[in-house]
């Protein structure tokens, strides 16, 4: 079985956002369950080119796998570990009011998944398959204000999302967090990641998300005795 995954977007290891997403997966953990982090920037891949190649069926990509200066296109790897995941978290800083580069790079290469979803004999677009899957959302801007800080992102991210099959269950929109020094100056939005984790946890553990069996999971938590254990 698989386990969540957190998508950790920034190019800046471990800087705002990944401090989001641990302190959402020590909430996850505390309740018994366990959330997988993939740093997008460990994983080399290019985005699409528009080549066309993936317009007919199978709707491969000509880019993945493909070797580029010695580094293998792997976002493929990651597809298969959202697919295979019953519940998505994704931590993403703002820069320039959008998407960090590599990610939008992701964003893109969902091209092939749109052009098999739309490729039917009669030319109509089919609808996406059920059970939907949950995606928590956290983005996180420097800036304490703008009223449009965060709108076009979402857009992107539930574009980016309905081809995988996934649509935005919640989302935290943080503002004011330039630095990681600015996140520890507020303990009480820290608290309240935790606990927001420590839901999604609870709700795993309860069998409340389609494909999680609980059972699997790797320590105590909400519906189990002893102390909370890390992933
Ligand atoms: C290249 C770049 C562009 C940025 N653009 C914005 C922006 O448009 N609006 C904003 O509020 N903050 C912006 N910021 C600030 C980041 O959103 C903020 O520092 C965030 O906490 C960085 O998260 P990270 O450490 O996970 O990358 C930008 C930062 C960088 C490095």
């Amino acid at each position: 079985m698989s386990n969540p995954v957190a998508l950790l977007c920034s190019p800046h290891p471990n800087g705002v956002s990944d401090s989001i997403a641990r302190l959402v997966a020590e909430g996850v953990a505390e309740a018994g369950a366990c959330l997988q982090t993939v740093a997008l920037r460990d994983y080399t891949f290019e985005g699409c080119i528009d080549c066309g190649g993936c317009t007919k069926p199978p709707h491969k990509c000509t880019l993945a796998g493909r070797n580029s200066g010695g580094n293998i296109d792997r976002a493929e790897e990651i597809f298969s570990l959202i697919e295979a995941a019953p519940l998505l978290f994704i931590s993403a800083p703002i820069y320039f009011y959008s998407l960090p580069a590599h990610f939008k790079a992701l964003i893109d290469r969902t091209q092939r998944f749109w052009a098999a979803q739309n490729h039917t004999p009669a030319g109509k677009p089919t609808l996406p398959r059920a059970p939907i899957k949950p995606t928590l959302v956290s983005l996180v801007a420097g800036r304490p204000r703008g009223k449009l800080l965060f709108s076009g992102s979402l857009l992107t991210l539930r574009y980016f999302l309905s081809p995988l099959n996934a649509t935005i269950s919640e989302t935290r929109l943080l503002r004011g967090l330039e630095k990681v020094k600015d996140l520890e100056e507020r303990p009480a939005v820290r608290a309240a990641l935790r606990a927001w984790g420590h839901d999604w946890g609870c709700r795993l553990m309860a069998g409340k998300v389609p494909g999680y069996d609980p059972s699997t999971a790797p320590g105590p938590g909400c519906g189990k005795d002893g102390a909370s254990s890390p992933c």
